[in-house]
Formats: structure tokens, C-alpha cells, sequence
């Protein structure tokens, strides 16, 4: 990749990967065929039609759809090849336990944001009459006389956690009230898919959602919400590089924070009909930005915004409130590039500078790459971001899709 002028033209994102992989997990529920549409290229997407394919349903690609067919015959259980290759796998617990009474998954381990544990979803489930053993890696779950509705109360908003213990949550008997739920649009979007197939939630979105158990459920067709992150993807792009684009299929109203703090460094951004509209005239100014939970500005959007305050004007303190700091490995290969960042604990100093200096780099996992692609396009020389299959989990086709920008990426060969 090259240095870039500004940017212009349109763009249009894909599907959100954190809704469709849940949503994917959610058609264990319930046996027929299904249709989700507006499904990513990704290979994230891949893992988890692979792991349902593993269990016994049926996944066939038809363009930007996927047609899922589940049938009567499933094998419960999610092989540690999986699992390792992505972690959100896990999220086919709750749905396993709560259609089949018993579930066997591979404990995820850490990864490239160290620890992240997955207590929380098995408290939630052993809230609602779960049984778990951990043995030889593997977590086995039992329900034998089914799940019960119960009151959860969640020590931190986890998307995962609340993803999990509300797709049980709809096959158990009586009421479940999820407190301190996580409350991303991708949670949303899972609650809007579950109930139309015949659940019974409310509040999805909120921090507490109720539950009425059902006995039945239903196959049907879903259209999966864009993805926010490859759309802020693309305003960071514009940020750095300067211009005016259209982003089809983003949602103002799924990133508002991040909308309000990109206007305060001096991008300007509408919404339209089908997307938003984004135009940076000239340098952007630093700000101050802390991760949170949804709606607060997401963990992974950061990244984005790092390299975005690289290269404005001023110095802006990022801290990160979610992750410890594993999740700032990526600012060295951004010094590497001529940044000027020094990180303490959970927080990174970023001083702008006027341009970086392309250099070969390396993604440490799929933000991160990402972050370094949009660095490349305001450093002199040649930029080669090594490793770039970690961002082909998230994205489907960033290279091209910033070529369609006016932007001069290519998809180099591992
Ligand atoms: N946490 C616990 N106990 C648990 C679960 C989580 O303490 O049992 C803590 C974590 O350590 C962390 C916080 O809760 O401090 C939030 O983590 P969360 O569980 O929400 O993360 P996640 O569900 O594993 C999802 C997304 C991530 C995104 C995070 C935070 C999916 C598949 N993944 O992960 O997205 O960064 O929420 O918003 O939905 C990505 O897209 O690349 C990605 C990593």
C-alpha cells in the first residue's frame, strides 16, 4: 500500500460479523430451513458454518445469503479445532443445552487480548438449572430436567454472556430477567431474529431483557444489520486520508458516540437514504477517548482511532476499560511507522505527527490490522502489513473496497 490522497466515492459494508455468528448458533434452536441474508464474506463466518457443519446442519452459500438447514440428527458438541480458531464458537452453548440437554464444548483459551474469561456465561447458565464439569479441556453441560427461568444479574456487560444466556433463556420454563445485559445493536439483532421465530423477549438493547420461555420455535428468513465497526473502518479511512465518501448500509444510530466524538476532531458526517456521508477537509484535532460498553465508544473501534489520532493535530490519552493492555500491542508496530504513542497500563499518549513513514508491519489480530492499513495511507513509501489474514476474519475484501475509494491497497499473497 501507498500514500493516498483523499478519498471519494462509495462504498457499501457488509453484514454485521458479531450478530451473524450468533445468529448462526441460534438456528441450532430449531429444526427447517433458513435464509440470512446480507451474510459477510469472512472467515470468522467460515469457522462458524464449519463448526455447525461439524454438528450435523446443513450450510450453503447463495451469494450474500446463507441457506441453512438444520435437521433432527445434531451432535452437541464443539471440537477444541474450532474453538481455537475462533472463541466466539462458544456461543453455541446456550443454544446447545437448552435444545439438547447436554453440550459439549472445548474451553476457549487466552488469545491476543489475554485472559478472557467465559465465567459469566456459565454462571448465567447454572442460573437457569445448568450443570458443568470441566474435564480434559472440555466443558460438558448438563440439563437433564431442562432449563428454568430465573433472575441474572451480570457483574459486567459481556456481549458474549448475555448472547448466551438469552438464547437458553428462550427455551426455558417461565420468566428470565438478564440484568446488566450487554446492549450492542448485534444483541438486538439476535433478540429481533429469535423472536420471530416464535421467542418472547423484551428489552433486547436495553440493559435488562425478559424472557418468556417457549416450547417451540420455528425456521425463518433474516436480514443481518451492517457491520459498525467495518463502517467506522471507513470513516477512520476518510479521517486519515482526507476526501468525501458514502458508506451504504451504516446506521448513524448504531454508533452514535463515535459519530459525536469523530464530528469534536472536525469530520464531518450525515446521515443519508441508504448509509452515511463523511467528508474531512483537512487535518483532524486529537481528543481524549476512554473505551466502554455499548453505547460508549467500543473497544474495537480503538484501534481505529489511534491511528486516527497519529496523525491529527495535538496529543489525545486513549483508555482502554474492557481489555488490559494486550490489546495496545499494535501502537509499536505504529511507532515502528513513525507514530508518536507511549502507553502506561491501560492508557496510551498519542502526540500527532504530520506523516508516517511506511514500513513492514505486522496485524497482531483483526482491529489491528486494520488500524494499520489506514496508517499506510498517510505514510510515505511502501507500507506491507504482514500477517493480513487476522483481518480477512472481519472484513470481507478491505483492500479492494478501499481501492473502490481512490485508495492504492492490495491484497498481497501470504
Ligand atoms: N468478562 C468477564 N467474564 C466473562 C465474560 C467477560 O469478566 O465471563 C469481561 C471481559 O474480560 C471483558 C468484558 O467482560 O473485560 C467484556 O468482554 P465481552 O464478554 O463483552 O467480550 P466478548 O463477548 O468475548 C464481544 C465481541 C468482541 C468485542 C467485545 C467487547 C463477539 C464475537 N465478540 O466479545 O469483538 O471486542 O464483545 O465489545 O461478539 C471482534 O469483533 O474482533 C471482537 C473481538
Amino acid at each position: 500500500m501507498r500514500p493516498n490522497g483523499p478519498l471519494s466515492g462509495s462504498v457499501r459494508i457488509g453484514g454485521a460479523k458479531n450478530s451473524v455468528l450468533k445468529i448462526l448458533a441460534a438456528t441450532l434452536m430449531a429444526q427447517g430451513d433458513y435464509r440470512l441474508v446480507n451474510v459477510p464474506h469472512i472467515a470468522d463466518v467460515e469457522t462458524m458454518c464449519d463448526l455447525l457443519v461439524s454438528m450435523g446442519v446443513d450450510v450453503v452459500r447463495d451469494g450474500e445469503s446463507l441457506v441453512v438447514h438444520r435437521g433432527s440428527d445434531i451432535v452437541p458438541e464443539a471440537p477444541y479445532e474450532l474453538v481455537e480458531r475462533m472463541r466466539a464458537s462458544v456461543v453455541v452453548l446456550g443454544p446447545l443445552l437448552a435444545s439438547f440437554g447436554w453440550a459439549k464444548v472445548s474451553m476457549p483459551g487466552g488469545d491476543d487480548f489475554g485472559s478472557r474469561p467465559i465465567d459469566d456465561h456459565l454462571l448465567g447458565l447454572e442460573q437457569l438449572g445448568a450443570e458443568f464439569e470441566l474435564s480434559h479441556g472440555d466443558i460438558e453441560g448438563r440439563a437433564p430436567r431442562g432449563l428454568t427461568g430465573s433472575r441474572i444479574l451480570f457483574e459486567v456487560p459481556s456481549v458474549t454472556a448475555t448472547e448466551t444466556v438469552l438464547m437458553a433463556a428462550v427455551r426455558a420454563k417461565g420468566q428470565t430477567t438478564i440484568e446488566n445485559a450487554a446492549r450492542e445493536p448485534e444483541i438486538a439483532d439476535l433478540a429481533a431474529f429469535l423472536n420471530r421465530m416464535g421467542a418472547r423477549i423484551i428489552g433486547a438493547g436495553t440493559s435488562t431483557i425478559e424472557v418468556e420461555g417457549v416450547d417451540e420455535l420455528t425456521a425463518i428468513e433474516h436480514e443481518v444489520i451492517g457491520d459498525r465497526i467495518e463502517a467506522a473502518t471507513f470513516l477512520a479511512a476518510v479521517g486519515v486520508a482526507g476526501g468525501e465518501i458514502e458508506i451504504e448500509g451504516a446506521r448513524a444510530d448504531h454508533m452514535d458516540m463515535l459519530i459525536h466524538k469523530l464530528g469534536d476532531m472536525g469530520l464531518r458526517i450525515s446521515s443519508t437514504s441508504s448509509g452515511l456521508w463523511a467528508s474531512a477537509s483537512r487535518r483532524l484535532r486529537s481528543v481524549d477517548i476512554a473505551t466502554l460498553p455499548y453505547p460508549g465508544i467500543a473497544t474495537d473501534y480503538k484501534p481505529l482511532l489511534v491511528a486516527l489520532l497519529a496523525v491529527a493535530d495535538g496529543v489525545g490519552i486513549v483508555t482502554e476499560n474492557l481489555y488490559g493492555a494486550n490489546r495496545f500491542r499494535y501502537i509499536n508496530e505504529l511507532i515502528r511507522m513513525g507514530a508518536d504513542i507511549r502507553t502506561e497500563g491501560h492508557h496510551a499518549v498519542v502526540r500527532g505527527v504530520s506523516r508516517l513513514s511506511g514500513a513492514r508491519v505486522k496485524a497482531a489480530d483483526l482491529r489491528a490490522g486494520a488500524a494499520l492499513v489506514l496508517a499506510g495511507l498517510v505514510a510515505d513509501g511502501e507500507t506491507v502489513v504482514d500477517e493480513a489474514f487476522h483481518i480477512e476474519r472481519g472484513y470481507d475484501d478491505l483492500a479492494g473496497k478501499l481501492r473502490q475509494l481512490g485508495a492504492d491497497v492490495q491484497r498481497l499473497r501470504d
